[in-house]
């Protein structure tokens, strides 16, 4: 179905050309003043110049032919050029009709068949995930949904953090406190054993200990680089190892993500890479992109048109051991051979937006990623505190995203169990449900790149620009619509009609924005933009149910279209917030 604005859009120029003009001009935009009409197209304005004629006599002109077309109604032209008029109620109510029945697109054509290999989650393995991970996980999954949705068949992989110098300081640790486990007996050719020699919680413990050491003890901090150079060289009691901390710590972040309703398709790490490493930096030296410098191998990515300086990438610290540079360039390798994607694209903090233009230049210049493969990098801001510094725990510690989950839980359990009509167990499943909408809403309103304050009481409130106002609206038309169903009317028998008043006009035209709202933040890679429009639809919907009798209306055709338009805003709203990534409960 084609764009409800392009349509119109189409119709406006029709008549800039049976007006003698050139239909170039009849651009057709939402009109600032909703009081005075519904859409403007202000292209006499700009032709006046080059016709040396008032631009109210040509505004008159179009008006005139516009007023023709049964697609418009309430066509003015207003000094000194305007074209004001409104969408005739058929017109919309058609289109909206149409919308209802295509129930699973609701109208909104595949408009994108790229192949999208997205980079987002980005973990650490054996540290907890903190409130940093938070914004990459929720961003990426919908930035995948809308893609699918537009579609595109992307590839999501979480990249976990699993090869760098963190593994060297857990297997130096644990060497210190349990020397006797098989892993570090150089002698043992046997199997491995199956369990594990820790718990998730032991190794949370782990990690942390061993990095404060390392900054105090420089001994213990060579010991832990050895240890990393060991593992990435795949000595074989190290590779068991950190086969062991993958398999408890995957486990772990698997029921993280899930509670956050976020998923990958490849559950790959920076040690996936080690394979491809040997091979690229050896054809790197050979064909005279890496050179030495202060020891290590780099390669060069600057260009003459920087304007600030472009360190090169590293590729080999002095001791041979790789770095991130090294296993985001060999990342890329398995990606485009087993992959070949038309894009790839990072969600990753926007402070890391220089590793990765070293990244794309650097595998631009040795011709890891073709010129035809896109390479993009959405960056986005951190999550503050009220104090307006990164979030941290009450004690100032980093905030895990699970205890930052919980306590919107538990403000959250408070006001469900408000509502006596759910039983326990019900109210339980509820608070989960609005729980993470509030945190996911309250995140992806704001547009990516931009930081944010994380503000419990306002994520949480039932008022205003939050999660839980939205899916409170939605809530309510499907109370509504089951209240129907139980009076013995048929929801899915009811069709669109023509609007009755000011209020569902206002509703039915935001609905038809639906499309060009999906483009609009698929194009810009903005689910904010998704978000503004859910909050603009429950807005206009609030206004519409406050202002209309719709259950209790005696016109029974009348109450019927109501239905219909109610169901649609319901389909519209699910639909929307499916793109984001969070679902709404039947009663809350
Ligand atoms: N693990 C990294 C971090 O915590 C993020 C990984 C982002 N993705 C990538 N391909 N580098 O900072």
């Amino acid at each position: 179905m084609k764009e409800f604005h392009d349509l119109i859009e189409d119709e406006v120029k029709k008549a800039y050309s049976s007006a003698g003009f050139d239909s170039a001009f009849g651009r057709v935009s939402v009109s600032k003043r909703p009081d005075l009409c519904e859409y403007q197209s202000n292209g006499a304005l700009a032709m006046a110049k080059s016709f040396k004629r008032n631009p109210f006599e040509i505004a008159v002109e179009i008006a005139a032919e516009l007023e023709k077309n049964p697609a418009f109604k309430d066509v003015s032209a207003v000094k000194p050029g305007f074209i004001n008029f409104n969408i005739a109620d058929s017109f919309l109510s058609d289109y909206l009709e149409k919308m209802l029945e295509d129930k699973d697109r609701l109208g909104v054509d595949e408009f994108s068949h790229e192949k999208l290999f997205m980079d987002y989650g980005g973990p650490n393995v054996a540290k907890p995930l903190h409130v940093g991970h938070l914004r990459s996980a929720v961003i990426g999954e919908s930035v995948k949904r809308i893609a699918r949705f537009a579609g595109d068949t992307v590839t999501s992989d979480v990249h976990l953090g699993d090869f760098g110098l963190q593994m060297g300081l857990i297997i130096a640790e644990l060497k210190e406190r349990r020397p006797e486990l098989i892993y570090f007996d150089e002698s043992f050719e046997g199997e491995y054993p199956e369990e594990a020699p820790f718990t998730i919680s032991e190794l949370e413990e782990i990690y942390p200990a061993a990095s404060a050491k390392s900054k105090e003890d420089e001994d213990f901090k060579e010991q832990a680089m050895q240890a990393t150079l060991e593992m990435q060289k795949g000595r074989r009691g190290y590779r068991a190892l950190l086969d062991q901390i993958m398999k408890v710590s995957v486990t772990d972040l698997k029921r993280n993500y899930e509670r956050l309703n976020v998923s990958f398709d490849l559950w790959k790490g920076e040690s996936d890479s080690e394979p491809y490493i040997p091979d690229m930096v050896q054809d790197m030296k050979d064909r005279g992109f890496a050179h030495e410098s202060n020891g290590a191998l780099v390669v060069d990515v600057a260009e003459d048109t920087d304007k600030k300086t472009i360190p090169p990438c590293m590729i080999l610290k002095s001791d041979g051991a790789a770095l991130y540079d090294t296993t985001d360039l060999a990342t890329l390798i398995w990606r485009m051979k087993d992959y070949d994607p038309d894009e790839v694209l990072y969600v990753v903090d926007a402070r890391q937006e220089l590793h990765f233009i070293q990244i794309f230049r650097c595998v631009r210049k040795t011709g890891i990623v073709p010129e035809k493969t896109k390479l993009s990098f959405l960056g986005f801001g951190t999550v503050n505190g009220k104090d307006g510094k990164a979030l941290k725990t009450r004690s100032g510690g980093v905030m895990r995203l699970e205890y930052l989950i919980d306590d919107i839980e538990e403000a959250m359990s408070k006001k469900i169990s408000e509502n006596k009509d759910l039983s326990p167990e019900e109210a339980e499943k509820v608070c989960k449900i609005v729980s993470i909408a509030a945190l996911k809403y309250g995140d992806l309103k704001n547009e990516p790149r931009k930081d944010y304050v994380f503000d419990l009481e306002k994520f949480t409130s039932f008022e205003g620009d939050t999660g839980p106002y939205i899916l409170y609206t939605i809530v309510r038309i499907k109370s509504i619509l089951r209240k129907y169903a139980e009076q013995g009317g048929n929801v899915d028998e009811a069709s669109i009609s023509n609007a009755n008043s000011k209020a569902d006009k206002d509703l039915m035209n935001v609905l038809s924005r639906f499309s060009a709202t999906v483009r609009n933040s698929y194009e810009s890679l903005a689910p904010n933009v998704i978000a503004a429009f859910v909050y603009e639809v429950s807005e206009a919907f609030n206004h519409f149910y406050h202002e209309t009798k719709i259950l209790t209306c005696e016109n029974e055709e009348e109450k019927k279209g109501y239905i219909a338009l109610c169901n649609l805003t319901k389909n519209v709203l699910e639909k929307s917030i499916d793109l984001l990534g969070f679902e709404a409960p039947e009663r809350m």
